[in-house]
């Protein structure tokens, strides 16, 4: 049996409705308050928030739409890894016909990962400016390349014939975190930073699977012969993997892990399985593509070496039974007919050929910390309809009995998964729905949603989640904020709370109209949650005639007691 801090049915909070307006809610006896805003200082050097102010000194500030993040303990200090997933240009830099040369160094500058540290401050938390554990990591920040496709032909530029030392990490979305203290940032979106200056360019080979094109989402092309795929097409296969950042030294080289795979990365969640190899769980999102898991070949012992132990290993890709089994499929040369290094370079190519599951865009994983079994969210899918197939060809239809059941899926789905004998390291699992999300009131069918979705706690597109210490299961949304039509009653965007055995769920947190809530993590000792709030809309949380400005706010109990 396991130990569990609250009794079957109740939560040590009372839940709030749901709420369409510009702030943040959490229930009472409950306290927020902004910890980082996009353009805060990191450095007291670093220019007043001003958007538009150009390049000058962009990389010492908070950079924009925070996503993912972890909390370290370094020495007496807390540090936290955040991620910066994307850049509005509209915020950012003037508006022009053509983005200058400065203009996409300062949208470069503002998209990558922050570590920063924080203390508590007269009112929560607040960021020691200038601390030496501050640091921003961009999108030129040099990064070095381990794993099977390091150095691989494939990975070789001009600017870098060895294919083992890169510039940056794009697209930044959910995070993990290693057993031994370092941050996981995940590269999700990064097709959309490559372009052609040549519209007639003819794609090179496995770009469609991953949606590179001609288009480019900030002309990086046009000034950076590296971000155009008709001077360089390799650099492109130098991003989409999970890169290891030490958040303890500053002058670490973050390291990009390609036996992790080549995916749209949205988190890492590191378990171990019974013999002590190291289990990383991962999902793709994307419509129609796959759930995977990494397995060491090495094992982990405490305060042992971890050199290999995410470069030597073996992939795997997800597929489901309509019996409630399911098992993952080994991503090997004998598998998939492709060499290791390819396997790392064209991963959603090798589970298409081990016919893997086609899943409803897997967000984030999370492993129970008091249980068995781990989670994903499966956040929505409105193409799972008959016929359709994700670009590798793969038919992703609605399949009742799957963990994918709704053709029109606009609300999403938790799935549960429990490894055989309760080890990670096991390929069979069995697999349930955690929570099927849906309207009671308006929707039809298994458009109402399982069981445990209710008049008071419905919401749509589960996205983020993290497990607390005593296994509780945190959910954020990225949906449909309307609350209109199918999403009437479900109100902004929320942090909810499911218990991991009476399958509970109870909303704890509203987001301000137009944000999604992404990211969370706690303090050393659990009295304050760190929850990020990404593309607010209106003026959060300056209020006047400010701009939105996205922000990891601070949430705590005002009796001082841990949360959750
Ligand atoms: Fe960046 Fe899939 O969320
Ligand atoms: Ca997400
Ligand atoms: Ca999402
Ligand atoms: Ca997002």
């Amino acid at each position: 049996t396991t130990a569990h801090a609250y009794g079957q049915s109740d939560f040590p909070f009372e839940p709030i409705p749901a709420f369409t307006d510009n702030t943040i809610h959490v229930p009472e006896g409950y306290t927020w308050r902004p910890v980082a805003r996009w353009g805060d200082k990191l450095f007291s050097d670093a220019p007043e928030f001003d958007n538009g102010h150009g390049a000058e000194g962009s990389d010492r500030i908070f950079g924009e739409n925070t996503d993912g993040m972890e909390l370290y303990r370094v020495g007496d200090a807390e540090v936290i890894a955040v991620n910066h997933e994307y850049v509005n240009p509209a915020l950012n830099i003037p508006e022009r016909e053509t983005p200058t040369e400065e203009d996409v160094m300062t949208l470069m500058n503002l998209q990558g990962v922050t570590v920063m540290e924080v203390a508590r401050g007269e009112e929560g938390y607040d960021v020691v400016v200038d601390s030496p554990l501050n640091r921003r990591i961009h999108h030129n920040t040099p990064m070095r390349i381990s794993g099977p496709a390091a150095g691989h032909a494939l990975l070789q530029t001009s600017a870098d014939p060895s294919g083992t030392e890169v510039l940056g990490t794009l697209n930044n979305c959910g995070s993990g975190r290693t057993l031994w203290g370092t941050y996981l940032t995940c590269e999700e979106n990064f097709n959309g930073y490559f372009g052609s200056t040549d519209a007639e360019l003819e794609l090179p080979e496995g770009f469609a699977r991953y949606g590179i094109q001609h288009d480019s989402r900030y002309a990086y092309e046009l000034y950076h012969p590296r971000y155009d795929i008709a001077q360089e097409p390799n650099e492109a296969h130098r991003f989409g993997y999970i890169v290891e950042i030490d958040p303890a030294d500053p002058e670490s080289q973050p390291v990009k892990r390609t036996a992790l795979g080549r995916f749209k990365h949205e988190n890492a969640a590191m378990t171990l399985a019974e013999d002590g190899r190291v289990v990383v769980y991962m999902g793709d999102d994307e419509r129609g593509e796959f759930m995977y898991k990494y397995v060491s070949n090495g094992t982990y012992v405490e305060g042992g070496p971890t050199d290999g132990l995410l470069d030597d290993g073996t992939l795997y890709a997800a597929s489901f039974n309509e019996d409630g089994t399911g098992s993952w499929l080994a991503l090997t040369p004998d598998t998939t007919a492709m060499d290791t290094a390819m396997i790392c370079i064209h991963t959603r190519q090798a589970a298409s050929s081990v016919g893997a599951t086609t899943m409803d865009r897997p967000e984030w994983v999370a492993v129970s910390t008091t249980l068995p079994e781990a989670y994903c969210c499966l956040t929505n899918n409105s193409r799972r309809a008959e016929g359709f197939t994700n670009a590798g060809g793969d038919l992703a239809e609605p399949a009742p009995g799957t963990p994918n059941p709704r053709g029109e899926n606009r609300y999403g789905q938790i799935v549960r998964w429990r490894p055989e004998g309760g080890d990670h390291g096991a390929d069979a699992f069995t697999w349930d729905l955690y929570v099927m999300a849906g309207n009671p009131v308006v929707g039809l069918g298994s458009y109402a949603g399982s069981d445990n979705v209710t008049e008071g706690n419905m919401f749509n597109s589960p996205d983020g989640m993290q497990v607390d210490s005593n296994g509780l299961i945190w959910i954020q949304t990225d949906g449909d904020d309307s609350n209109e039509g199918p999403y009437s009653g479900m109100g902004n965007n929320q942090m909810l709370v499911g218990h991991p055995e009476t399958g509970e769920i109870a909303r704890f947190l509203t987001g301000p109209s137009g944000s999604e809530v992404t990211g969370l993590t706690w303090n050393s000792d659990r009295t304050v949650a760190f929850v990020g709030i990404q593309h607010p809309g209106g003026t959060w949380p300056d209020g006047g005639d400010s701009l939105p400005r996205s922000s990891v706010i601070a949430v705590w109990r005002e009796d001082g007691a841990a949360i959750g």
